[in-house]
């Protein structure tokens, strides 16, 4: 037998697989109540539309979507995205769009194109494993920012910037993944000033902004206010879509942008074109807005039964954060609770959810958990905190 060991890259030696999809089980079994999943409610896809779309796409424009594309995306696909990257008060140009196969790819183009090995990433705690498992699989440095129930600590920020001098920061200031926060818009501009300051740029990552709840959240990206274009934003059609249509997007400083073009060049010559004239299709019908509207009414209800059980059940035990918008709430439990050891007390009580130490890049946060309420219906949310509440905390 080959022993392949001499084969691998040195970046291969730094991949680091998720500690989420291993869950992925817990997730699909009906006997378990779960707040382990990190994925969308299929009933909030619009299947039957996308249906009639896909057939109208495929029949009447395959010279478009059956065929290679654009690198940087159909051209009218981009139109519409700078439209909605206009409506979060971004100026921009459909030439500043890049659609990418989901912002994952778009992470991956950022951290190829702009790291070496040993650079320095700056991330929250905790952060997205999906952002940090591009920044490892290129060998960078990861370096951990405080956050409190506003976002980023500017003084942690500034202190972590001073000492390790990083080339990037990673943020998600709309209803963070795993957290749920939100960012005050103050913070946003404290973050800005300090990314000119030590002279870093940003990657401001932004799939949760159309997910959201409560009246007067305010989510203006900091990309809106980048007047130094230190800011690379990404957007996606995941979480108010579909996510099986691999479609997202980064919008980037010019000279960026044509190197990230190249990078997906090489990358995948264009993302799935099918997927990107089905997206379009939808969009240029108008259907977008109505479809937020239904995605938010569907979760606003879940999410506030999860948020209600919780006081119910773990009032004076553990403090959690209030998601406003998302996907997630992130439960902090007394110091000397390993969540880790606990899911498997949990699933034999037939509820899971995902213990949050892996998305502490300092190895903190062992006793939090990630908590969804996208997958369950209220009943079994209510059962679900129930169940936690006999098993952690
Ligand atoms: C913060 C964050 N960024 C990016 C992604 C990847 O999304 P996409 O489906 O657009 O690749 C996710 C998916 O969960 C996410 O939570």
């Amino acid at each position: 037998m080959t022993d392949y060991s001499g084969f691998f890259s040195r970046d291969a030696a730094n991949f680091r697989p998720s500690a989420i999809r291993a869950f992925a089980k817990l997730i699909n079994d009906p006997n378990i109540i779960s707040f382990a999943g990190g994925v969308p409610s299929p009933e909030t896809f619009p299947a039957e539309e996308m249906a009639g779309i896909a057939e109208r796409v495929i029949r009447e424009r395959r010279q478009i979507s059956l065929q290679y594309g654009p690198t940087r995306g159909l051209p009218r696909l981009c139109e519409g995205i700078a439209r909605i990257c206009g409506e979060r008060s971004i100026e921009c140009a459909p030439s500043d769009v890049i659609v990418t196969t989901g912002s994952q790819q778009a992470l991956d183009l950022i951290a190829h194109t702009l790291l070496d090995p040993g650079d320095v990433v700056l991330v929250e705690l905790p952060t997205y494993i999906g952002g940090s498992a591009s920044f490892f699989a290129r060998s960078a440095t990861l370096a951990g920012v405080a956050q409190d129930d506003e976002g980023i600590v500017p003084e942690s920020l500034d202190e972590v910037a001073s000492r390790t001098k990083p080339k990037l920061l990673y943020t998600i200031p709309n209803f963070q993944n795993p957290s749920g926060r939100l960012m005050t818009q103050a913070r946003r501009d404290a973050v800005l000033k300090l990314a000119a300051k030590h002279d870093f740029l940003v990657i401001e990552d932004d799939p949760y902004g159309e997910l959201l709840y409560v009246e007067g959240a305010e989510t203006t990206p900091m990309k809106s206010r980048d007047a130094e274009e230190r800011v690379i934003y990404l957007g996606s059609f995941s979480k108010v879509l579909a996510p099986g249509l691999r479609c997202g997007w980064i919008l980037a400083p010019a000279a960026l942008g044509t190197q990230l073009e190249i990078a997906k060049q090489a990358a995948d010559l264009c993302s799935g074109m099918l997927d990107q004239s089905i997206v379009d299709e939808f969009c240029a019908t108008g259907a977008l807005a109505p479809q937020i509207e239904k995605v938010r009414a569907f979760y606003r209800g879940k999410r506030g039964t999860l948020i209600d059980s919780l006081a119910e059940h773990f009032r004076g035990r553990a403090e959690w954060t209030s998601a406003d918008g998302g996907l997630f709430t992130l439960v902090t439990l007394r110091d000397d609770i390993d969540t880790a050891e606990r899911v498997s007390h949990a699933v034999a009580r037939g509820v899971a959810f995902i213990p949050g130490g892996p998305f502490f890049v300092d190895g903190s946060g062992k006793n939090t958990m990630r908590l969804t309420f996208a997958k369950e219906t209220d009943e079994r949310i209510r059962e679900g905190v129930e169940r936690l509440a006999e098993v952690v905390g």
